[in-house]
């Protein structure tokens, strides 16, 4: 069978933004504590952080990393994280059933941030806390000095105010199992309440408002409206969360998980533009997808303790297969179609917790197979994310009907001619030829050359790695490519995730 997309430079959906490869740490079993702090280790430099997972994080090319939570976040008091570690309370984590001892907070954080060279994106907790904890937390972190909470952070060691722009307001409010859940219109006054009085401290901060935490919530779509007919003044993003995975053996369904996350996309840009349109408002709320993954939710992995309070358990510790990865991949490539209203996304998480980087606490790390497109995505994904009309044989799934096999999104940047093409072929038997006519790009000498191919595909679905098989399941050279005038056909072999590089 064969695919065929139809790309010009011309035609731009937005920019590539670098925050769309963002991704989270959340204070929740063994990712910040055996994660990314592991003072006990043989690669731990003098602030207790891990240098091989440093390594990793860096090679994974993260743009921002939204800390401390999730919905840790909503029962957090951020004061018991700053100040002499030996002092600061050791608490219960509602939220994970677990112990937080407080040994990383906002300052140990920010030094990790910058070893990483990340952005942070901040969350406040709108559950048990309100509009003054908030703006306490924002002039502790971005204060000049002067006020008791930005002297605080210099006497704690920080002199230069961090100047955190992206602020979260809350998390998943629409939840009820998050602590403090609320009503739209109650978490929509209290969101707006608080966006004000941080503006009120910096005008230009960037505050993203609690969306629906997944399409099937019951609220979903009154919930975006009715937060937004408070907020839509006072906030610049709404956030979506979605988690995928495969239900009841149905791998077929679960591979066009990107078709889900397209009309979720598609179905909240209506809602909010539904509001500017009834506000006669001119600013667009765009998305902030500060929550996406695979996560077996239903999973052993994912059960919390229930009569223990462990300090940093194993939680959500998913192995990822080859499958998990072509679906991240077709997630990334459902992000990149969208830029033009997701600007900022962020896996969920980084390490350990349903995450691409795995460690042992006090030994070896990894990378899951869901490393691999993240990074690759990441890496070549430059300039203009460009329109591109795709026909692709289709086949059957019991959830979303009949859907392409073939999913792919290119990016083009003017600058230096580079063109990349993600692509996943989601067909579990079937190879199938992409064929690209790369004509509108230039011809002669100005004509594209294929740079690289390559693939990650495997025979068994099912196949995960372990610390010591990490390299089995990895993108390789693809050499299946012939040209034929100026259309370039690549074999994507079946369940695969692609990458073709041309220049
Ligand atoms: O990422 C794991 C959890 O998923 C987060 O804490 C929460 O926001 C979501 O339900």
């Amino acid at each position: 069978p064969h695919a065929r997309l139809s790309l010009d430079p011309a035609f731009v959906v937005a920019p590539v933004s670098r925050k769309t490869f963002g991704t989270f740490v959340e204070h929740l079993g063994r990712c910040v504590y055996g994660g990314i702090h592991d003072p006990g280790h043989p690669t731990a430099d003098e602030d207790g952080f891990r240098g091989d997972v440093l390594q990793y994080v860096r090679d994974l090319g993260i743009s921002t990393v939204r800390y401390p939570g999730g919905n840790f976040v909503s029962g957090y008091r951020w004061e018991d994280g700053v100040g002499p570690v030996d002092e600061r309370p050791v608490r219960k984590d509602l939220a994970w059933h677990s112990t937080e001892p407080n040994t990383v907070g906002l300052d140990e954080f920010m030094k990790w941030a910058r070893k990483a060279e990340v952005e942070p994106m901040m969350a406040v907790n709108l559950g048990t806390r309100g509009v003054q904890e908030a703006i306490d937390l924002l002039d502790y972190a971005n204060g000049e000095g002067g006020s008791f909470h930005s002297d605080l952070r210099k006497e704690n060691g920080a002199e230069e105010p961090y100047g955190i722009k992206m602020w979260c307001l809350g998390n998943e409010m629409d939840g009820p199992w998050q602590i403090g859940h609320k009503t739209a219109k109650e978490y929509g006054r209290l969101a707006a309440e608080t966006a004000r009085a941080m503006r009120l401290i910096d005008p230009d901060l960037t505050l993203v408002a609690c969306g629906s935490s997944g399409s099937a919530m019951p609220t979903f779509g009154t919930w975006e409206r009715e937060v937004l007919e408070e907020a839509y003044d006072e906030v610049d993003l709404i956030s979506m969360h979605a988690y995928y995975w495969e239900k009841d053996g149905d791998l077929a369904s679960f591979l066009a998980s990107g078709v889900e996350m397209d009309h979720f996309i598609e179905d909240v840009i209506a809602s909010v533009d539904h509001v500017r349109a009834a506000k006669k408002a001119t600013k667009r709320i765009n998305i902030s997808f500060d929550e996406w993954n695979v996560w077996y939710l239903d999973g052993e992995a994912s059960k919390n303790p229930e009569t223990e309070w462990p300090v940093a358990p194993v939680l959500l510790e998913d192995q990822y297969s080859v499958a998990d990865a072509v679906v991240v991949g077709s997630l990334l490539i459902s992000l990149l179609k969208h830029s033009d209203r997701v600007v900022s996304a962020s896996l969920a998480q980084l390490v350990n917790v349903i995450a691409p980087i795995m460690t042992e606490t006090g030994g070896r790390s990894w990378k899951q197979t869901t490393y691999h497109p993240f990074a690759q995505a990441s890496k070549f994904a430059q300039g203009d994310v460009l329109r591109g009309e795709i026909q692709a044989p289709t086949y059957e799934t019991a959830k979303y009907g009949e859907v392409p096999a073939i999913d792919a999104v290119a990016t083009h940047d003017a600058a230096t001619g580079d063109v990349a093409v993600f692509a996943v072929n989601r067909s579990l038997t079937e190879s199938i030829a992409i064929d690209f006519d790369t004509r509108s790009f230039g011809a002669g000498e100005k004509a594209l050359n294929l740079v690289e191919a390559t693939t990650l595909h495997n025979p068994d679905p099912y196949l995960t790695v372990t610390v010591d098989t990490a390299d089995s399941v990895a993108p390789e050279a693809n050499g299946d490519t012939s040209w034929e005038g100026s259309v370039l056909t690549v074999i994507l072999p079946p369940l695969s995730w692609n990458v073709v590089r041309l220049a």
